[in-house]
């Protein structure tokens, strides 16, 4: 963790004013050093109250999906734990595109790189995707995950995931095959993931998820106007992302610990399938070049949607064509 972060957790730590004297010494910097920090927290939205004789205290901070900020929430560091090192910053290109960066140069398993905004967030199929103030955009580092033919329980898992934590913070979605989440019928996340294989073993994957939390709707671009919505404009209030990004780490974690027992998908089906939205309706998918239209009749134990085609034959659309492209396999 940086010396800022470093600083911020020393005040969400404690619940006592701390001197400057205290903070340069368990900091290990001058007293004008730890001045210049706080100034450049303040800056970023943190604020704080000095006072002469009892030292600094944290008054206020912004809810940015920074290290000090998660780590408070995160469960006790334990094997296969999720983001025991976060990596913030207040913009990034892209959190997969550093996450993968990161990947080839050799951070460990389970690191997550957020950022405050994205001026080049990815979505699937090629498509930008708007990532504005206030939103969630993190990836999520996965070294060997499981083989590759189970790429796709991967993203259908991490979906399950986002929308357990979801609930848990009042903010009540549904999935839609494979692995968009719909708030009030609208998109409200995305998950991108992208990996390097080594034969029929999944070197590493990247699980680029974005949240439209704490932004108005009107902040996405015209074309998505009625088709997306954001947390905020949903439900009128915004959620505390730190909180909510640590208990979406600790549902995956969790659900992550199926692929260890020699699990997958077919172990949480039915709570899948109870929390999605696509059974029973009428969907168009694109496989490849060729558009698929039907009824959604049913996802199959290796997560592949059953459709009822117009012609009353059943056709089984396999979700790792519709969420792996050849330009998700990093070379
Ligand atoms: C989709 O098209 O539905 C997937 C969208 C995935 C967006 C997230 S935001 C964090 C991560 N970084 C990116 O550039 N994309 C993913």
């Amino acid at each position: 963790m940086d010396i800022q972060q470093r600083l911020v957790l020393a005040f969400t730590q404690s619940k006592q004013p701390i001197s400057g004297e205290e903070l340069s010494h368990q900091l290990g910097l001058s007293r004008t050093a730890v001045w210049k920090h706080i100034k450049q927290l303040e800056a970023l939205g943190f604020t704080f109250e000095a006072s002469t004789r009892v030292g600094y205290v944290l008054r206020d901070w912004p809810d940015e999906l920074m290290p000090a900020l998660v780590k408070p929430h995160l469960a006790p560091d334990r094997a296969g734990a999720l983001g025991h090192l976060i990596l913030w910053a207040a913009e990034r290109e892209s959190t997969n595109v550093t996450a993968i960066q990161l990947a080839s140069e050799g951070q460990p398993h389970g690191t997550v790189v957020t950022c405050g905004v994205q001026t080049g967030g990815k979505g699937r199929r090629d498509r930008a995707w708007t990532s504005p103030k206030g939103g969630m955009w993190f990836s999520i580092l996965l070294r060997n995950p499981c083989a590759l033919s189970q790429a796709a329980d991967l993203t259908l898992l991490a979906s399950l995931a986002v929308q357990r934590a979801l609930a848990k913070h009042g903010v009540n979605t549904r999935i839609k095959w494979p692995n968009d989440i719909l708030l009030n019928g609208r998109k409200l996340c995305g998950i991108l993931a992208q990996m390097r294989t080594a034969g029929e073993t999944i070197d590493y994957a990247v699980l680029g998820i974005g949240i439209n939390a704490n932004f108005v709707e009107q902040d996405l671009p015209a074309d998505l106007q009625g088709k997306a919505t954001t947390i905020l404009s949903a439900t009128g209030k915004p959620v505390y992302r730190p909180r909510l990004l640590a208990d979406i780490l600790a549902e995956i974690a969790a659900l992550y610990r199926l692929f260890d027992e020699g699990g997958g998908f077919a172990d949480i089906r039915d709570e899948w399938l109870a929390a999605c939205a696509t059974i029973g309706s009428r969907v168009e998918v694109q496989v490849g070049r060729e558009i698929v239209a039907g009824t959604a009749i049913d996802v199959d134990d290796h997560g592949n949607l059953l459709m009822l085609l117009d012609d009353g034959t059943r056709h089984r659309v396999h979700s790792g064509e519709i969420l792996f492209q050849a330009r998700d396999v990093i070379p």
